[in-house]
Formats: C-alpha cells, sequence, structure tokens
C-alpha cells in the first residue's frame, strides 16, 4: 500500500523495519526494497519478495558517509574522496566488509556495496530507523526497475505492506557501482554518475569490471535484466519514418512523435538531454509495456555521460542482443 511520507508514514515504515519487515522507499535512482542491514531475516525476506537467486548481493543504504565504519572493515582515502564528492548521490562504492554484516547480505563476499541516497525521504526514514537499510530496486528480479510508487506496487503488490511515496526519482537509472576493495578502482556498473566524473576526483581512469558471462557479481550485468515483458529490440539507428506498424511501441531519443508510423511512440527528451532522457527511461518503458504492444522498438542513445548507463539497461532490456534495423 503506498502511504505519503509525511510523519505518520515514516512512523509506520519505521515500525516496520524494527519488526523485521521490508518497506518500499523512494531514492533519487529507482525505488528502493529496504530492510534492516543488521537483521539477516528480513534480508532474506527481500530475496524472497524480488524473487531473486541469492547469490546476489544486496546495496547497503547510509544515512551519511559517517555510517561507513558501521559496515565497512577498511575505508581506503579514494572512498572518502569521493564520498565527500558525490554523497548523498547516485554512486555505490564497494569496501571491505565488517564481519557484523550478515552474510546474506553479501552474498558471502567479503566485501559490502554502500552508498548514501539523495532523496529527502530515504534520509530521514535511515536517520529515524537508525541503522543501515539493505535496498535492492524494488522489482521483480530481472524486471524493470520502478521510478514512481505506483510502479512498485504493480510489480510487487500485495508482497508489501507498505511503499513510501516519494514522487518520481529524479535520476532514473540505478547508481553507478566502483569497487574499491581491489588494488585498483573498478567500475562494476555504469549508472546515475557518469563515469568521466569520477575518474576526475580519482585522477585516474577506472578499470572496467568483468563481463556478465565471466563473473556475474552484479546482476544488473547479467545479459538479460532490466526487461520490460513486451520483447524488445535495440535499434542502432533512428528508425525511417515507414518502417513503423500498430502493432509495435517506439522508445525514442528525441524529436517530435509524427515522423513515426508506430501504435505508440514515447519520447525520452524532446530536446535530446541524456539526463532528462535517464530521469524518463523506466517510466516510459513501462508505459510502453502496459499496452500490449508485440514487440518495442529501442533507439540508442549518444555513448556519452549518462548515455552509456541509458544504453547498458536498454541492451539488457533486449536481452543482450542488438537488432540492427
Ligand atoms: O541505485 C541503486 O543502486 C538502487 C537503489 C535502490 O539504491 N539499488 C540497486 O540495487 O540498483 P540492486 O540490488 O538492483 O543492484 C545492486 C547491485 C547488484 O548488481 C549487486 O550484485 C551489486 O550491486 N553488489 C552488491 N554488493 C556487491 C559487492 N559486495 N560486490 C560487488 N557487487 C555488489
Ligand atoms: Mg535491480
Amino acid at each position: 500500500m503506498i502511504r505519503a511520507a509525511d510523519a505518520a508514514g515514516l512512523a509506520e515504515a519505521v515500525r516496520l523495519l524494527k519488526a523485521g519487515s521490508v518497506v518500499g522507499m523512494p531514492t533519487e535512482t529507482v525505488y528502493g526494497l529496504a530492510a534492516d542491514a543488521f537483521n539477516p531475516k528480513a534480508c532474506a525476506r527481500v530475496f524472497e519478495v524480488k524473487a531473486r537467486p541469492s547469490f546476489d548481493p544486496l546495496i547497503v543504504h547510509l544515512a551519511s558517509a559517517e555510517w561507513l565504519p558501521r559496515v565497512a572493515a577498511e575505508i581506503p582515502a579514494a572512498a572518502l574522496d569521493l564520498a565527500a564528492a558525490f554523497w548523498p548521490g547516485p554512486l555505490t562504492l564497494v569496501l571491505p566488509r565488517r564481519p557484523e554484516v550478515p552474510g546474506i547480505v553479501t552474498a558471502g563476499l567479503d566485501t559490502v556495496a554502500v552508498r548514501v541516497p539523495a532523496h529527502p525521504v530515504a534520509l530521514t526514514l535511515l536517520a529515524l530507523a537508525d541503522t543501515p537499510l539493505a535496498a535492492p530496486s524494488a522489482n521483480r528480479f530481472g524486471a524493470l526497475s520502478p521510478t514512481r510508487a505506483q510502479h512498485v506496487v504493480l510489480g510487487l503488490g500485495a508482497l508489501l505492506p507498505l511503499v513510501l511515496d516519494g514522487g518520481p526519482c529524479r535520476v532514473g537509472v540505478e547508481s553507478t557501482i566502483v569497487d574499491l576493495s581491489g588494488p585498483s578502482p573498478t567500475l562494476l556498473r555504469p549508472g546515475g554518475l557518469p563515469r568521466e566524473d569520477i575518474e576526475k576526483v580519482l585522477g585516474l581512469a577506472l578499470i572496467r569490471g568483468p563481463g556478465a558471462l565471466e563473473r556475474p557479481n552484479a546482476p544488473g550485468q547479467l545479459a538479460s535484466h532490466y526487461a520490460p515483458s513486451t520483447p524488445l529490440r535495440l535499434l542502432q539507428r533512428p528508425p525511417a519514418a515507414d518502417t513503423g506498424d500498430p502493432n509495435r511501441g517506439l522508445l525514442a531519443f528525441q524529436g517530435a512523435p509524427e515522423r513515426h508510423h508506430y501504435g505508440h511512440v514515447e519520447i525520452l527528451s524532446v530536446r535530446g538531454d541524456l539526463r532528462e532522457a535517464a530521469a524518463r527511461l523506466f517510466e516510459c518503458l513501462h508505459r510502453l509495456d502496459g499496452l500490449r504492444l508485440e514487440t518495442i522498438d529501442a533507439e540508442s542513445v549518444p555513448s556519452t555521460g549518462l548515455g552509456v548507463a541509458i544504453n547498458d539497461r536498454l541492451s539488457r532490456a533486449a536481452g543482450g542482443h542488438a537488432t540492427m534495423a
């Protein structure tokens, strides 16, 4: 059930978290399915609700970088630099974990993924609960990520006692994940913070993480993920005006809808702004997916800044198979 994030809604969410339940929580990236990170049973419920394979670790949300010592055993200088530059914000850091962090949160790894979300409701909830919250995106495993409270209820409905309504997510794609637990900072998942911004602060280039098939330690790395139920094809270039079909939907990057003969067209950003496109990505996919079309064609976007994360999500929504059309 959707609750306004007023004092009463927040108090109810805290009560549920303390009782070992899971709640839907808005963040600036996507909605999360939150549980007390130090309560292994509550975290197990997260896997159950998401129907998520248990090899897959959860991101732990903190109220501020001052909470890092609660979960991280070592805090390298690079982590402090990145935290100072980008938290609260769409950046997740993988650090050596403290032994107190339950194994179910880290899937038995000796590292923990942490971030401070830039959403007032999430930050208030964290402060009131006074415990780190483990929260993956609030969708069934492999399905589209939710960027509105209504998406969470559509996907998980009765399995969830409460979703706090924080409005539409401002960033709209998941956080960028950087692993700082090894010898060189490694990009595990492109996301809401462009790689270039991180490299500028670190003063070095990030190593690209291992590919999906070699070592899927971030499921965002699986080839098929973030998928709508309607089959999706990724187009390498905008379709010619007459290639449309009424049973097809089009996810266009920019421009006016009239130029296409599709059953339905969603435009990520009329003026071609990648930030706006990222914020609307899952929203537009949810809308297209609700129309019972035969297929969805999606245009890829310029591969710079947030465009890298958008193309990554689109190619995974297409099952890893970009179709030239
Ligand atoms: O923006 C976000 O990151 C959203 C919001 C809710 O914060 N959360 C999110 O969580 O996208 P999730 O569970 O859908 O993706 C978390 C990713 C997974 O791919 C997981 O494998 C990876 O983080 N991860 C978590 N702990 C890790 C670790 N110790 N080492 C490597 N990857 C880790
Ligand atoms: Mg997810």
